[in-house]
């Protein structure tokens, strides 16, 4: 089954020949697209979608999310609003209503949560495990995370579990943990920062995936400055994300590297943290992506518009380079190829906004601007 969507007011394809165009038009064919071009000139499909002149992008690409999980952490919101920092201790919480809750409930929360993501533009999700933090209850987060989104992350080192030591916990997530979770996930993480894992902690982590064939990722430098950014850039990680305390050290390391730096921009408000230097990111050549880190904690939103809304008003980025780090940089994060541009033979995930340009995301911040989706080929909205 093929379908043509014509009479695109804006196409942003971030194909660097195809470029973003206006008077478009392009042909999805079963989960591809097949073509792309000047509406004037498309072929015939099965169907036909009539843009009437709105704008189409790529689907987001979120790149960084905490969907399994159990439990409500609204309380510690409330007191963070009234002046509490937050410390990151309240991961505890969601790890026991975690531990609590059965497999159809961790899986009944995350369809829900993908579900509203895809309602809102969202095409393809990471998602990570790190709320059960015993090898039982990481394994199963692991096969929840690998049956519903589109890349799985095993983030056993998230917090040390109280009742363990650190060098106890890391000598299990090093051998037996990631025995039983490396075949569920593609990628491996760890939270290093002051209160969780330290360098060496991270590194060793780290290593042990990478001999187990799992690709890295890293969160740093959220809550303050530290050496989460300059061990992903050494060990080669896909993404280091927070990264909202960052030296010039810290920029010119990523700048120099294929490691992209992962924003989260919703999770630096909600948290009360300075915003991370964005524009001196993107200035100094480093690769810039922004993700919702959507967790029950940090970050409870699923809301990519949001990410790049706030990018562009606060983060001070252009609309072009917001849009590119919500979905071609997710990408490159994710190693992926296949999503966060449309050109012939890209996965066919298409986001139709209802509105004629992309500046909209940012001059009508708050508004729900999407009008159809197309995840795969398949249309979800
Ligand atoms: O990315 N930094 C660590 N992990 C999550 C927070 C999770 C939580 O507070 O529950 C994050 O912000």
């Amino acid at each position: 089954m093929s379908t043509l969507i014509t009479n695109i007011g804006e196409l942003t394809t971030n194909d660097a020949d195809l470029g973003r165009r206006a008077d478009a038009a392009l042909v999805l064919d079963g989960d591809r697209v097949a073509w792309v071009g000047d509406a004037a000139s498309a072929p015939a499909a099965d169907e036909r979608f009539d843009a009437a002149g709105r704008a189409v992008l790529p689907g987001w690409v979120d790149s960084h999310t905490h969907l399994v999980f159990a439990g409500d952490r609204t309380a510690e919101f409330e007191a963070r609003m009234a002046g509490k920092p937050y410390t990151a201790g309240g991961i505890a919480r969601t790890v026991d209503a975690t531990r609590a809750a059965t497999d159809e409930e961790l899986a009944a929360t995350i369809r829900r949560h993908v579900a509203e993501a895809v309602a809102q533009g969202t095409t393809c999700v990471e998602t990570k495990t790190g709320y059960g933090l015993t090898t039982a209850d990481e394994l199963r987060s692991a096969r929840i995370a690998a049956e519903h989104a589109d890349e799985a992350t095993f983030l056993g080192a998230h917090l040390v579990p109280p009742g363990s030591t650190a060098d106890d916990y890391v000598a299990l997530v090093c051998g037996g943990m990631l025995d039983a979770v490396a075949p569920h996930v593609r990628w491996a993480d760890v939270f290093c920062e002051r209160g969780a894992f330290d360098a060496d902690q991270s590194r060793a982590v780290l290593e042990a995936a990478a001999a187990r064939g799992l690709g890295l990722r890293v969160h740093g430098n959220q809550l303050g400055e530290g050496p989460g950014v300059r061990l992903a850039v050494e060990l080669g990680a896909a993404s280091v994300d927070h990264c909202t305390h960052l030296s010039r050290a810290d920029v010119d390391a990523l700048a120099g590297s294929a490691t992209v730096a992962t924003l989260l921009p919703a999770c630096d408000l909600s948290t009360r943290q300075p915003l991370p230097p964005a524009r001196e990111l993107l200035d100094a050549g480093a690769t810039v992506a922004l993700a919702s880190n959507c967790n029950p904690g940090s970050s409870y939103t699923t809301s990519m518009a949001y990410c790049v809304a706030t990018a562009v008003l606060q983060l001070r980025l252009t609309v072009e380079e917001a849009v590119h780090a919500a979905t071609k940089a997710g990408a490159l994060a994710l190693g992926r190829d296949d999503v966060g541009h449309l050109a012939v033979g890209a996965r066919a995930d298409v986001h139709v906004l209802d509105a004629p340009g992309a500046t909209h995301l940012a001059y009508r911040p708050g508004v729900p601007l999407t009008h159809a989706v197309w995840r795969k080929g398949r249309r979800v909205r």
